[in-house]
């Protein structure tokens, strides 16, 4: 079935660029231009969005093996996801039942246990609590009762989504929408973390705006690899998720082959983005490459984290590591000189204050509903988030 959207979205890039046309929204519209600095609001989106959506926090492959785990902090909480031994991801606050540190510092490891650098009390890969310092002397609590707090989380195609809320019932297949079945096409569980580093740019929505854009790739990278590229741009939608794709006249050639045939890396071109922040990009820098971007807002309105994670469809060679780094540091440096720059200052004219909105085209499509999703959850109380995503099943486009 999602191999059929595939060729069906494929059908519907060949039917523009035979009519010179592209699909676009039907009105310009437009964003008050204090959602990029209104500091209250921005606390709001971090409640309502960053706390309460599910966030692409880890990659299958990055941790394969039973005790491989990952901490990170996202939306302010602090994440501890693992794998346990029956080779399932869980996923914890990572904060010890006695007094709250935090149990594993930031970054990758694999572990039989994780200890508690303050007390060494220690827990298992379920999160149960198994081992109390001095148990005798501590005195008698329920262990039962103290084990690391689970938060939901779900590994699907390669990725791996966490909700940093205990508390939340919202169900994260049916917020991916059916996006999960065409992501797994990359296959991406069998690829290869490359190389990970972060970039600091601005507001985490001026960020995420350059990703759903491509009116901009030959002027702003003028310098750097946009001069050809298309800067028209046509989205698929699986609820708040989209895939960004260019009128393509390559694909044209297909019409004379059986469908099974066209090839499914083609298919998959363009920029593939899971709502709330996260951009994949294609590139073929060593050997087939993605480029994993994940958004982070950083500790005010002004500020953002971009994850930059380079993964491999095969693990390279030493000749076509070099290529890989050499179009990792080019792509950070696009992002870091090109995008994040331009980002900042334009954050600092909004913060003016003397400008009423911004304007997305019609041919920014992708922005306008990423706007609208965000003000959408800024609207939907805790207990109509389900219904809110199972009103938006279908693929649109
Ligand atoms: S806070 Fe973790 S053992 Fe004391
Ligand atoms: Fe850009």
């Amino acid at each position: 079935m999602s191999r059929e959207l595939l060729v069906e979205m494929a059908k519907h890039n060949i039917s523009h660029v035979k009519a010179n046309t592209v699909a676009g929204a039907d009105e310009v519209f437009k964003v008050p231009a204090s959602h990029y600095y209104d500091p209250e609001h921005w606390q709001r989106e971090m409640d309502q969005v960053f706390r309460r959506m599910p966030l692409l926090l880890a990659l299958t492959c990055e941790m394969p093996n039973p005790g491989d785990y990952r901490a990170c902090e996202a939306g302010g909480v602090p994440i501890l996801i693992c794998r346990d031994q029956a080779g399932a991801v869980q996923a914890f606050l990572n904060m010890c039942a006695h007094r709250g540190a935090q149990i594993m510092p930031e970054g990758n490891g694999n572990t039989h246990r994780f200890t508690c650098p303050y007390h060494a009390w220690t827990y298992n890969h379920q999160g149960a609590l198994t081992g109390i310092f001095s148990h005798k002397e501590f005195g008698d609590i329920d262990k039962s009762c103290y084990g690391l707090r689970k938060l939901p989380v779900l590994e699907r195609a390669g990725l791996i989504w966490v909700i940093p809320n205990p508390d939340s019932d919202l169900s994260i297949e049916t917020f991916l929408s059916g996006y999960d079945d065409m992501l797994a096409h990359f296959n991406f569980a069998d690829w290869h973390l490359f190389s990970r580093r972060a970039v600091a740019g601005p507001n985490w929505k001026i960020a995420y705006d350059g990703y759903l854009d491509l009116y901009h790739l030959p002027i702003l990278h003028k310098n750097s690899f946009g001069p050809n590229f298309p800067h028209k741009s046509m989205y698929y939608a699986w609820g708040p998720h989209q895939r960004v794709a260019s009128p393509d006249p390559s694909l044209v050639a297909y019409e004379e082959m059986d469908e099974q045939d066209w090839n499914t890396t083609h298919l998959l071109s363009g920029v593939w983005t899971i709502f709330p922040h996260v951009s994949i990009a294609s590139f073929d820098g060593g050997g087939r490459s993605v480029m994993l971007s994940q958004l982070f807002p950083g500790k005010t309105p002004a500020e953002s984290v971009t994850v930059q994670n380079y993964l491999m469809e095969n693990e390279p060679d030493e000749e076509q590591a070099k290529e890989a780094h050499a179009q990792f540091e080019f792509l950070e440096m696009v992002v870091r000189d090109e995008d994040y720059a331009t980002g900042l200052k334009q954050q600092t004219a909004l913060q003016t204050g003397f400008k009423d909105h911004v304007l997305f085209g019609r041919n920014e499509e992708g922005g306008q509903r990423f706007h609208g999703w965000v003000d959408k959850l800024l609207q939907t109380p805790d207990n109509q988030l389900n219904e809110l995503f199972s009103n938006s099943q279908e693929p649109s486009f």
